[in-house]
């Protein structure tokens, strides 16, 4: 529930940090990773898919399966919870979007500068020089069983183009990770939306907010324990983030 005291304190608030994983893009059919049934990771197997060396071993297997996803996000469209936040930044001094997710449906709803945590399905590079790779905008969905399709490769040294997401095993791409970190120990209200909170060093975030001070909340439509000084709004992120904005703001 939304208190008036959780809206005043937005109504007030200096600098808001909203943090997102794969809840907040649900609800554009866009799969989370470990909801039971539907999520990705229980669907696919993660070592198969997710690291360097699963590139490397099958270069074809692991794109087909990135391209599939990306085909996904481009015929997705941005939801109620992703316009909402785009729209929270029209009413406080300053707000910071940093996600986890690999989708540009913020950047679609209108919300700037967003930190890409885990990088982006639209940003490719040759997995041996760097180089980047500018990908056509293709809307065919494509069937997500086992379609191998060979990456492009790369115009300098002619090394494979991989998917420019973070895989288990590699680190944070270190601007976004130093500015998220910065805005999370400097904001007063910190959003917390649609994750499962289990990756880590995205996880520690809302723990970097809250002891920091910020007001710190948990949006998601499954409960999980939170301290006696965390809040938890339970339910979907496009209704209570529609809720939160028409509380504080009418
Ligand atoms: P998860 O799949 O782990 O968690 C998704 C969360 O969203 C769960 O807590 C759900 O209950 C919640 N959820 C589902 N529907 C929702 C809705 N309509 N509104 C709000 N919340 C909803 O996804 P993440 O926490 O984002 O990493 O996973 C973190 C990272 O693990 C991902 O970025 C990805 C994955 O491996 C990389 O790709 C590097």
């Amino acid at each position: 529930m939304i208190t008036s005291s959780l809206a005043e304190r937005l109504r007030k608030t200096q600098h808001v940090v909203v943090f997102t994983g794969a809840g907040a893009s649900a609800e554009s059919g866009i799969p989370t990773f470990r909801d039971a049934l539907t999520g990705l990771w229980e669907r696919f197997d993660p070592a198969q898919l997710a690291t360097p060396e699963a590139f490397r071993a099958d270069p074809s297997l692991c794109w087909g399966w990135y391209e599939w996803r990306r085909n996904r996000v481009i015929q997705a469209q941005p939801n109620g919870a992703h316009r909402a936040i785009a729209e929270l930044s029209k009413h406080v001094p300053k707000l910071t979007v940093i996600t986890q997710n690999v989708d540009d449906l913020h950047e679609r709803a209108g919300s700037q500068d967003v930190i890409h945590l885990h990088g982006s399905l639209h940003s490719p590079r040759c997995i041996d020089c760097g180089l980047a790779f500018t990908l056509p905008l293709t809307s065919d969905v494509l069937p997500e069983d086992g379609r191998r399709i060979e990456p492009p490769r790369c115009c300098v040294c002619n090394g494979y183009v991989r998917p420019g997401v973070v895989w288990f095993g590699e680190m944070l791409p270190e601007d976004a990770w130093s500015v998220g970190l910065a805005a999370a120990e400097g904001c007063d209200v910190f959003l917390s939306i649609g994750t499962s909170g289990f990756v880590y060093p995205a996880a520690e975030l809302p723990l970097r907010a809250l002891g920091h001070g910020a007001t710190v909340v948990h949006i998601n439509p499954v409960r999980f324990d939170i301290s006696s000084q965390e809040h938890f709004l339970q339910g979907p992120a496009s209704v209570m983030m529609q809720s939160l904005l028409r509380e504080a703001f009418g």
